[in-house]
């Protein structure tokens, strides 16, 4: 096997010589698709606790999918037939699903997209597209999703300004900065209701306050939050919120935008109305029955599913923080999604550290961006340094965790954690002046 890599500074061949030269990146990547590999192989990712990178398709949303996969193949467009009126009928009954989730007065303001990176982008495109904004100014954070990044960086070159709010050192929005930062030509802000990575979660509703009071429209996407804390869009005052299907149980490849009525904004996909000229394509029935479903469970479980996560979130916690030495919890101590745990574990890679707990499927950054291999761009913003940063576990609980995986993971981290500081230079070196600055 042959591996050249960028800048020729490093060059494997399995047949003959080995010759590296330093590259910590390239033999980094390197590394992790051994894991990869090995991870693959061995199947052992038994206990699944990766909950923000995505959730598994739940039965019952399944079970209403199926005849949309099957027999209940009509168009939701076509009205001469029984076949269409039953699946506008679906798509319908989904609507007021998600509708009810996430209180929205009316079903029309509901839209259904691919997920919620689309959701993301109508949203920041379709305001800025609008007539009279050329040049307008819009207002996000550097701790969103690249959903909303890489779009407002697109807007960007298009001629958009763009403003980013400051965060603390947890991840909260730093209000007042983000009422300096408006301008007579602010048209949007979009601030995530949760972070997908420390768990944060902002104050909604004092955003939406802070943008009306200026005429501003007011973006979240709470994709994260969904399902895991209350998301009221009337109590909150949103104008746009995203939605995402996958996240809550539901299928991948599904997604709405909640537009407030008297909101307007200009299409992305044009060709055929759909949507209200929204979204135009043929709707994703099976899909859209499926994100409903998962909407509706997501609205009758969140009490009970919610309290149960905080328990098993705490009892991690509590575990992780007497048993290991020199860690450090990264996001807001309690204004955090009840199913996120981000912890850095000083002088252990994280990478080495997920792949010796190869038994728990486990992340370091967000799935989106893991495999870009530089330190999370969430943990910079929040001002974690870099030699922790790449020390860090994200822990994404959901509906299949247990008091006993979380017992079993606390027994693997700590047994791992140990092997692995014994194993590293650094931690020798360091191991007399540690204590400062973490949990414990
Ligand atoms: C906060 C947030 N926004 C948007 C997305 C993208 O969602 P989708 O996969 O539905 O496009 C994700 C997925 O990781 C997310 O966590």
């Amino acid at each position: 096997m042959m591996f050249k890599a960028r800048h020729n500074s490093i060059y494997l061949d399995w047949t003959g010589f080995v010759i590296i030269s330093l590259d910590f990146i390239i033999i980094k990547r390197y590394f992790l698709l051994e894991c990869e590999r090995t991870l693959a192989g061995a199947k052992m990712n038994l206990i699944y606790m990766d909950h923000h990178a995505t959730t598994p398709l739940d039965k019952e949303v399944l079970e209403a999918m199926m005849p949309y996969l099957t027999s209940e193949f009509g168009n939701p467009a076509s009205n001469t037939h029984a076949y269409g009126h039953r699946a506008r009928h679906a798509v319908e009954e989904a609507r007021q699903q998600v509708a009810a989730l996430i209180n929205a007065k009316s079903v029309d303001e509901i839209i259904f997209t691919s997920g919620a990176t689309e959701s993301d982008n109508l949203a920041l495109k379709g305001i800025a597209a609008l007539p009279g904004k050329a040049g307008g100014h819009i207002i996000t954070m550097a701790t969103e999703h690249k959903a909303i990044l890489d779009t407002a960086k697109r807007l960007e070159r298009q001629g958009v300004q763009v403003g980013f709010a400051s965060v603390d050192e947890f991840g909260v929005v730093d209000l007042q900065n983000l009422e300096a930062l408006i301008q007579p030509n602010t048209m949007l802000i979009s601030i995530q209701s949760a972070n997908s990575e420390i768990g944060t979660v902002q104050p909604i509703a004092e955003i939406a306050g802070i943008a009306h009071k200026h005429g501003v429209v007011f973006h979240t996407d709470a994709v994260q939050a969904l399902g895991r804390i209350d998301v009221d869009v009337v109590g909150d005052h949103v104008d746009l919120l995203s939605i995402s299907a996958h996240k809550m149980y539901g299928p991948k490849g599904v997604g709405a935008l909640y537009v407030r009525k008297g909101i307007h904004l200009i299409p992305l996909i044009e060709g055929g109305g759909h949507e209200k000229g929204m979204r135009s394509g043929t709707l994703n029935v099976p899909g859209i029955v499926g994100l409903g479903t998962a909407a509706e469970m997501a609205k009758r479980d969140l009490e009970n599913e919610s309290a149960r996560l905080l328990q098993l979130r705490d009892r991690l916690a509590h575990g992780i923080e007497k048993r290991i030495k020199h860690v450090k919890l990264n996001g807001h101590p309690d204004k955090r999604l009840p199913n996120n745990l981000n912890y850095s574990f000083a002088y252990v890679e994280a990478e080495a550290l997920i792949l010796s707990c190869r038994d728990v499927a486990l992340s370091s950054s967000s799935a989106c961006s893991s495999s870009s291999l530089q330190s999370s761009y969430v943990l910079k913003a929040i001002g974690v340094p870099d030699s922790l940063a790449q020390c860090s576990i994200r822990f994404g609980l959901g509906k299949s965790n247990t008091e006993e995986h979380i017992d079993f993971l606390l027994d693997l981290l700590e047994k791992s954690v140990g092997r692995l500081r014994e194993m590293s230079p650094l931690y020798d070196g360091a191991k007399e002046d540690v204590d400062s600055g973490f949990a414990r």
